[in-house]
């Protein structure tokens, strides 16, 4: 009982409780914070899992000869002194706590605990415990959002690569069956009528008639134009002046001829010192040179001046060709709108340069002419 009159002294809440968490004794301080829980009441909250809690707690304490920490959640207003339960909407609070087993020998070696709550545990330790819940959860809501949102960006960029490697070897492949094809037209088709040629000349000296040698004559004909026709459907598919004297010789005459056909004043200028280029490469920026007098030929006939221009340096080839005709909106160039009216010439220079890794640019504007730019950098270059 010294013990008792000892803890009254005391200025925090202190109890005795039994086992069944029934108050025993109070001291003042406890008294006056839970004035409802006097001897006999139960501090034990009605809510099942809070009371598996503090009956957990009391058995630890019970268990222990040290004092043991812990945290409590108990009814502001208690049930009635008989153990009678209020409804489970009492608030509860919570309270952290030491609890420490006394072992009163006197009566029979029956247990108590003495209970010490601290003051301060209150609601607003409860307000910040409900916001820290609500941070991790928002937290762990935003980490699985940026989880997926990498997880879909991740597929995105593996669909693309994929996407950029088929449509290569598509064009790759197209491009090797085109080289096969003309190849095949020169060495093989034009062995032939070259072969048909001899045989007609040969031919020639067997025939004596007038009527024979027309005849012959109208079949030479006829093979001269077999014969360009095949020249020019091999210079479509890989034109010969590529093979034999490179870009800038090709595209010269590519230009002269064109300018020759429509009438068009055109200048070629060619700058730097030609690096052994990647055969793709030369054929791109061919093609994207005839697809340009083109399309000048067809939206700008009556531009005056033409110039186009091959310029290597150590970093970059670039291509420029610039006319002076009409120009357009330079917002009709764009890809989505041009596949929008399937127009696919300016699409398909820029699909071309970007496949091998280079940049296309067209510059426009309504009456003031109409220039593109083709750039190459130097590491896809490489022959
Ligand atoms: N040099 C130019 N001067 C003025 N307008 C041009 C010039 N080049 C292209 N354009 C405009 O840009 C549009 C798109 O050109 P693009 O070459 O892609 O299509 P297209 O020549 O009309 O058709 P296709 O795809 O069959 O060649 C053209 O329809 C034309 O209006
Ligand atoms: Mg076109």
């Amino acid at each position: 009982m010294h013990a008792l009159a000892a803890i009254d002294a005391i200025d925090v809440p202190i109890f005795l409780l039994r086992s069944d968490g029934t108050v025993d004794h109070r001291n003042r301080a406890a008294a006056i914070r839970l004035p409802l829980a006097i001897p006999g009441a139960s501090l034990m909250p009605c809510a099942d899992d809070k009371a598996r809690q503090f009956a957990a707690y009391l058995d630890r304490c019970m268990a222990s000869n040290r004092a043991i920490p812990g945290a409590l959640d108990i009814a502001d207003s208690l049930g009635d002194i008989h153990g009678d339960t209020l409804g489970d909407d009492r608030p509860l609070v919570r309270f952290r706590c030491h609890g420490a087993v006394l072992r009163d020998e006197a009566q029979g070696a029956a247990q108590r605990v003495l209970l010490r709550l601290s003051e301060g545990d209150d609601r607003r330790f409860r307000a910040l415990n409900d916001i820290l819940g609500e941070l991790r959860s928002e937290l762990r809501r935003s980490k699985r959002f940026y989880d997926g949102l990498c997880a879909h960006a991740a597929a995105r960029d593996q669909a693309e690569q994929e996407r950029d490697v088929v449509l290569m070897r598509l064009y790759r492949a197209n491009h090797d069956e085109r080289l096969r094809l003309a190849r095949d037209l020169h060495d093989n088709t034009g062995q032939h009528i070259a072969g048909l040629g001899l045989g007609l000349r040969q031919l020639e000296r067997h025939v004596s008639t007038t009527e024979g040698h027309a005849q012959i004559d109208r079949l030479r004909g006829q093979l001269d134009h077999v014969s360009q026709e095949l020249r020019r459907i091999a210079f479509a598919l890989r034109p010969a002046a590529l093979d034999d004297f490179g870009l800038t010789i090709a595209v010269r005459t590519l230009v002269e001829e064109w300018s020759e056909t429509c009438g068009i004043l055109t200048d070629f200028q060619s700058a730097g010192r030609k690096p052994p280029l990647a055969s793709e490469v030369e054929i791109t920026l061919f093609r994207v040179c005839q697809e340009a007098l083109t399309n000048i030929v067809k939206h700008a006939p009556d531009a005056t001046r033409v110039s186009v221009t091959v310029q290597y340096r150590e970093t970059a080839i670039s291509l420029t060709i610039e006319d002076n005709g009409p120009g357009c909106s330079e917002d009709t160039m764009t890809t989505a709108r041009l596949l929008a009216v399937k127009k696919f010439g300016i699409v398909g220079m820029r699909e071309r340069i970007a496949m091998i890794g280079g940049t296309f640019e067209v510059e426009t504007s309504e009456g003031g002419g109409t220039t593109l730019y083709a750039r190459i950098g130097s590491t896809e270059l490489a022959a």
